[in-house]
């Protein structure tokens, strides 16, 4: 077992990536608009070399917020941590354009990252919908985080807009809390014509059932004057909904907090400047909005939460990934026999494109996509039906929302009755 634990992390993946120039996606999907995205077959073109339980597991990167919540007393302090986390959960989206592969019914994808103090397994549930279940635990036991994910994504001819349903639970057993919240919304912009860009908008609410606090988040949407882009700010609310403090930043880059007075007081004045200033750069929607250059203004007195770790140099000829996404498809050779023979790794459309074989990503996707819809075609002539492997539908016992809950086996390694699904 212990032949998972890597310590020579890859620092590139074997090729980089095509150009999606030539490609006329909008013959394909002019078809298609108003329609949901998961039924359409896209071309591996637009797609990076990783599962869609691979892109998941990248909500763990800042894991050391879960370890510093569950070393914090004051329950305000411990929320701002959480809410740090689910911020940041997000933050490897950015720039993050290419698609990610549907996973294929009972796909799994498990990572153990001893640096980071966590193992993580995710399985998919179910196919339509699409729903992806992931359940991960603290090394020294320090936490629990689980949830399901059903990605609906949305055709709307010039964007791409990837609502993430599903609830998302972080647990400290030491304190006998549960936090419960769901993402915002993605949305990808300039798919047909001009530059990919990426936002990320709604209203995230972390709640600590326990305490009955909770930290209200807007992830604004970057407006007409592209002012907005990226930020995100709300507050941390007692049960008697009463402003504990501020938190601010913008997904991509830091989050600091601050005291609800003195943070509304900024708003104010703030936005006094803004309508004087207000004229020039109205964007049009074809174009991306520019950063205002300015990275978030600090507030004086603010204290900072997280801030992202930058991408490495050679990000974008990879797909915009970050250096903990590079790590995720590695297979080393220790690995091979320990992994169950649904993990995304020996998946071999996405092994080919992470080479840089497009034909043979192309016709290893079509082939095991068939063989999926193959067998789905054969249990319904029989009276066997598809049984998930290491969840089982239930209820979140924190908010009572229908969920996927972890079957608590996983680890034993008994792979004994896996499908065989490549
Ligand atoms: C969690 O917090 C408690 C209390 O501060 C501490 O005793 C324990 O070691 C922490 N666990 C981890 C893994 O940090
Ligand atoms: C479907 O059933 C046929 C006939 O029983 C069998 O040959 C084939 O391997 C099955 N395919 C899958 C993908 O299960
Ligand atoms: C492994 O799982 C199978 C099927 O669930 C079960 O029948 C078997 O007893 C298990 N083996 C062990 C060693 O636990």
């Amino acid at each position: 077992k212990q032949g998972l634990c890597l310590f020579q992390w890859e620092t590139s993946l074997p090729a980089p990536m095509f150009s999606r120039n030539d490609v006329s996606i909008w013959s394909i999907l002019k078809k298609c608009i108003g329609m949901e995205l998961s039924k359409i077959a896209m071309p591996v073109i637009l797609n990076e070399p990783l599962s869609f339980l691979q892109r998941l597991t990248e909500y763990m990167e800042h894991t050391y917020l879960i370890h510093q919540a569950n070393t914090t007393t004051d329950s305000m302090e411990r929320m701002k941590c959480v809410a740090a986390f689910a911020v940041s959960a997000v933050a490897s989206q950015w720039e993050r354009t290419g698609k990610p592969f549907n996973p294929l019914l009972g796909e799994t994808y498990e990572l153990i990252r001893e640096d980071l103090g966590f193992r993580w397994m995710s399985e998919q549930v179910s196919h339509h919908p699409p729903v992806s279940a992931f359940h991960a635990e603290g090394l020294q036991e320090d936490f629990l985080f689980h949830g399901s994910i059903y990605p609906k994504l949305k055709f709307w001819g010039k964007s791409v807009e990837a609502e993430p349903k599903g609830i998302i639970s972080l647990e400290l057993p030491k304190y006998n809390e549960a936090y419960t919240w769901t993402n915002p919304t993605c949305c990808v912009h300039n798919i047909i014509v001009g530059q990919l860009w990426i936002e990320q908008y709604g209203n995230v609410e972390v709640i600590n059932h326990k305490t009955g606090e909770r930290c209200s988040l807007i992830f604004k949407p970057c407006g007409l004057f592209g002012k907005e882009l990226h930020k995100v700010e709300g507050y941390i609310l007692d049960k008697s909904k009463k402003k504990l403090c501020a938190i601010y930043g913008k997904w991509t880059e830091c989050l600091y907090t601050v005291d609800a007075d003195t943070f509304d007081a900024h708003k104010k004045s703030d936005k006094k400047n803004s309508e004087e200033k207000k004229s020039e750069c109205l964007i049009r929607p074809e174009e991306m909005p520019l950063p205002d250059g300015d990275t978030v203004q600090v507030i004086p007195g603010s204290e900072l939460i997280w801030r992202i770790v930058p991408r490495p140099d050679n990000s974008a000829e990879f797909y915009a990934f970050s250096t903990f996404a590079m790590q995720l498809n590695e297979l080393e050779e220790g690995m091979k026999g320990v992994l169950p023979p649904t993990d995304c790794r020996l998946r071999p459309d996405i092994r080919h494109m992470e080479k840089g074989d497009m034909d043979s990503a192309s016709a290893e996707k079509k082939r095991v996509e068939e063989k999926q819809r193959l067998s789905r075609k054969n249990r319904s002539k029989s009276s066997e039906e598809w049984k998930t492997r290491w969840f089982h539908q239930g209820t979140n016992p924190h908010n009572k929302a229908q969920d996927w809950l972890y079957s608590n086996s996983y680890w034993d390694r008994n792979y004994s009755l896996l499908p065989d699904i490549y």
